[in-house]
């Protein structure tokens, strides 16, 4: 049983104008599809690692065999990090969180605007490619980070709640070289009620 591309919860054009159809056409269809073609070619090699999640697989990169061991890495991060992106967005996202996470952001952060500030300054702090998160430990505290490349929060024992990805495939064709405006438009699409979902109920399983 391979991994598989689950469909997008919305139309290719449903993020306009802040992101845009044709970055999502690229992004979804072709970006997040390649890593999902790649990782499952690679599990092919060890094909008992199909039972396991790609949360598992991530958690524990010493477990997979060293033939596959990069390619798990680089390609089930990529599939992985999209699966949350495209799940923690929505045409009727935006605004502040609310609930149990507003309570745990006002906590750690000060307040939800000194929150997006750290979220903003680990995007643009990145060097080439990467994510800015929002993760939650393990004793269920919260934590804004980066990660290079498709390294996985997960593989540092934490679990993404929402990130933004700051790939240039993810927003050159509209953005070209302006990292911050993309990131400041991406905040009117995050889907905050999903955030929470995933802050009261996730963890690696
Ligand atoms: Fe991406």
């Amino acid at each position: 049983m391979s991994f598989e591309l689950a469909p997008l919860p919305y139309a290719l054009d449903a993020l306009e104008p802040y992101l845009d159809a044709r970055t999502m056409e690229f992004h979804y269809g072709k970006h997040h599809q390649t890593y999902l073609n790649n990782l499952n070619a690679a599990l092919e090699k060890h094909p008992e690692l199909f039972k396991l999640s790609i949360e598992k697989l991530l958690s524990d990169l010493n477990a997979i065999p060293e033939d596959i061991r990069m390619a798990v890495k680089n390609n089930g991060g990529g599939y992985f990090h999209h699966n949350v992106y495209w799940a923690t967005m929505s045409p009727k996202g935006g605004g502040e969180a609310k609930g149990k996470l507003a309570d745990a952001i006002n906590k750690t952060f000060g307040s939800f605007a000194a929150f997006k500030q750290e979220i903003e300054k680990a995007a643009l702090g990145r060097f080439g490619s990467g994510w800015a998160w929002l993760s939650k430990k393990a004793d269920g505290s919260l934590l804004v980070h980066s990660t290079p490349n498709q390294d996985s929060p997960v593989s540092d024992g934490l679990y993404p709640l929402v990130g933004v990805d700051i790939w240039e495939h993810a927003y050159y064709l509209k953005y070209q070289n302006r990292r911050a405006e993309f990131v400041q438009n991406w905040w009117n699409v995050v889907d905050w009620a999903a955030v929470e979902d995933r802050f009261v109920e996730g963890q690696i399983k």
